[in-house]
C-alpha cells in the first residue's frame, strides 16, 4: 500500500515535472520536482518491494551502483557547457536504452529457464522483453553515435543502398523476434542474442548517415525510443511508475521529434529510414561567392542607436561566447536611446531545442520580447536592423532557394527582407550544417567580425558616445 503512493506521487510529480518543464521560468523547478518523484519511487522500491514475502536484498550491489551513477552523473553535469548540453543527453540517453535493454537480457534468462522447465509464458511478456531489448539497444548504440558525431569525433558515413540495408536489418529483428514470440520456442536462446546484436548493428546504422542540420530530429527520436523501452520494463515488472514514466519520456519525445521534423521541414518517415543527411551534393561551400562588406564598429554602433527597430539573431556563437548578459546589456541600451529591440527565435538555433530561451532567460530578457520564427518574418519587413549574433545556418537563404542544399526546405529566419542586415562572427567559416552562406554576400549584409562577447562590449561602448 505505501509503495502504491510512493509509485502514485512518483507519477504524478513526473506529470506536474513536465507541464513545468513547458516555460523556461518554471522549469528549472519542473526538474526537481520530477527528480524528487522519482527519488521517492527509487527508495520506495529498494525497502517496501516485496516478491513472495521476501524484500529486494542485495543491498551491496544496489547502494554501490547508485553511490557509482550518482558521482559520475554529478561531475559530469557539474562539468558539462551548456554548448555541450546535447552531448550529455545522448549520452544519458544511451545509458537509459543500454538498462532497458539490460533488463530485457535478464527477464528473457529468467523466462527462458521456466519455459525449458515447461512452465507457460504469456506473450505479453515476451513481446515486452523482445521490444525492450530490440528498443534499448537500437537507442543504446543510436545515442553513443550521435554522442560522438555532437562531439566531432564521429564523421557522417553514408552508403548507396544504406536505406535498404536498414529496412532489410529491421526486417530481420521482427521477423526473427516475432517467431520466437508467437512460436514460444526459447529453446534456441542464441537467437535472442542475434536480435540483440543486430539491433546494436542497426541503431550505429540508423545514424551513422545523419549529419549537417538534422541531428536534434535524430536526438529527439531516440529519446522517445528510451522511453519506449522503459516503459516495457514498466509492463515486465508490473511496475505503474516505470511505465508511466517510460510512456511520458516516450510521448514528450515522439512529439519532440514532431516538432522538430516540422521546423526543420522533414518528414518522419525520412527520419525513420535513416535517408536525410548532411551528406548530399551541393554542400560545403563549394559554390562561388561574390565578396562580403565589413563594417566598422563606429559605423555598426550608429546604425543601431539611430534605428527604430532592430530585431537579435542569437544563435549557437552567442552561446559559445557566453554573450547573453552583454547582449541584454544592449537590449537595454538601445531601449534607453528610444530603439525598439526584439528577438527572432528559430526553434533549431543553437545546439538543443529551446537552447536560445534558456540562454536569455539566464540573463533575464523578457519573455514577451522573444520572437518566435513565424512571427519573427513578419516582422522583418518593418526591421531597420537585424543583429545576427552567431548565427548562420538559421538565417541561411540556401534553405529557400538552393534544392542542392543540404538544408533545403528547413525553414529559416528570412532576414534579409530587414533595410539592414549585421552580422557577427569571428570568420567567414560556415555553421552546423558545413555550408556557405549567401546571406554574407548581400549588398544588404554588413559583417562584424570578432568573437560575440567582445564585439558587443565594444559596440556597447560606442554606442553610449553616439
Ligand atoms: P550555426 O549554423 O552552427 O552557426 C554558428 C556560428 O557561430 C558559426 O558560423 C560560427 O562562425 C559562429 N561563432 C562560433 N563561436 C562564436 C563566437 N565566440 N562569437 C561569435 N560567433 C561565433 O548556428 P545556428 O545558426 O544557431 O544554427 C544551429 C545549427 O545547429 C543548425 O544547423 C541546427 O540544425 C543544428 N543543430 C541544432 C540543434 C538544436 S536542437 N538546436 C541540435 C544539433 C544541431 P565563426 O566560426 O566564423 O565564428
Amino acid at each position: 500500500m505505501v509503495l502504491t503512493i510512493c509509485y502514485l506521487i512518483g507519477s504524478i510529480t513526473f506529470i506536474i515535472g513536465l507541464k513545468m518543464l513547458s516555460h523556461p521560468a518554471s522549469a528549472r523547478k519542473g526538474n526537481l520536482v520530477a527528480a524528487a518523484g522519482m527519488a521517492i519511487a527509487i527508495v520506495g522500491t529498494i525497502f517496501l518491494y516485496e516478491e513472495e514475502g521476501k524484500k529486494l536484498g542485495n543491498y551491496f550491489w544496489i547502494f554501490g551502483g547508485l553511490a557509482i551513477g550518482t558521482v559520475v552523473g554529478t561531475l559530469i553535469a557539474k562539468k558539462v557547457k551548456m554548448t555541450a548540453m546535447p552531448e550529455m543527453v545522448s549520452l544519458f540517453n544511451g545509458m537509459g536504452g543500454a538498462c532497458a535493454a539490460l533488463i530485457s537480457i535478464i527477464e528473457f534468462q529468467h523466462i527462458a529457464h521456466h519455459l525449458n522447465n515447461n512452465v507457460t509464458a504469456n506473450y505479453g511478456l515476451l513481446i515486452s522483453i523482445f521490444l525492450g531489448a530490440i528498443i534499448g539497444s537500437v537507442s543504446f548504440a543510436g545515442s553513443m553515435i550521435a554522442w560522438g558525431k555532437l562531439n566531432g569525433t564521429i564523421k557522417d558515413f553514408s552508403y548507396n543502398g544504406q536505406q535498404f540495408i536498414n529496412v532489410g536489418l529491421m526486417a530481420v529483428i521482427l521477423g526473427i523476434a516475432g517467431y520466437l514470440v508467437f512460436s514460444l520456442s526459447l529453446t534456441n536462446a542464441y537467437w535472442f542474442y542475434i536480435i540483440f546484436v543486430v539491433s546494436l548493428l542497426y541503431g550505429v546504422l540508423f545514424v551513422m548517415p545523419i549529419g549537417g542540420a538534422d541531428m536534434p530530429v535524430v536526438i529527439s527520436l531516440l529519446n522517445s525510443f528510451t522511453g519506449v523501452a522503459a516503459a516495457c520494463g514498466g509492463f515486465l515488472y508490473d511496475n505503474k511508475v516505470m511505465l508511466t514514466g517510460g510512456i511520458l519520456v516516450g510521448a514528450a519525445g515522439t512529439l519532440l521529434t514532431i516538432l522538430m521534423c516540422k521546423a526543420m521541414n522533414r518528414s518522419l518517415k525520412n527520419v525513420l529510414l535513416g535517408s536525410f543527411g548532411g551528406n548530399k551534393a551541393g554542400a560545403a561551400g563549394s559554390k562561388e561567392q561574390g565578396s562580403f562588406k565589413e563594417i566598422q564598429l563606429s559605423d555598426a554602433a550608429t546604425i543601431l542607436a539611430f534605428a527604430n527597430k532592430v530585431m537579435i539573431v542569437p544563435g549557437y556563437g552567442l552561446a559559445v561566447a557566453q554573450a547573453q548578459h552583454t547582449c541584454h546589456e544592449l537590449e537595454k541600451l538601445l531601449e534607453d536611446k528610444g530603439v525598439e529591440v526584439k528577438y527572432a527565435i528559430h526553434p533549431v538555433a543553437g545546439r538543443m531545442p529551446g537552447h536560445m530561451n534558456v540562454l536569455l532567460a539566464e540573463a533575464d530578457v523578457s519573455y514577451d520580447k522573444l520572437l518566435e520564427m513565424e512571427d519573427a518574418n513578419e516582422e522583418f519587413r518593418s526591421t531597420d536592423v537585424v543583429l545576427v549574433l552567431g548565427a548562420n545556418d538559421v538565417v541561411n537563404p540556401a534553405a529557400k532557394k538552393d534544392p542542392a542544399s543540404p538544408i533545403y526546405g528547413m525553414p529559416i529566419l528570412e532576414v534579409e527582407q530587414a533595410k539592414n542586415v549585421i552580422v557577427n562572427k569571428r570568420s567567414m567559416k560556415p555553421g552546423y550544417a558545413g555550408i556557405e552562406n549567401d546571406l554574407f554576400f548581400q549588398p544588404k549584409t554588413s559583417m562584424l567580425f570578432g568573437d560575440a562577447k567582445a564585439a558587443l562590449q565594444k559596440l556597447i561602448t560606442e554606442i553610449k558616445s553616439v
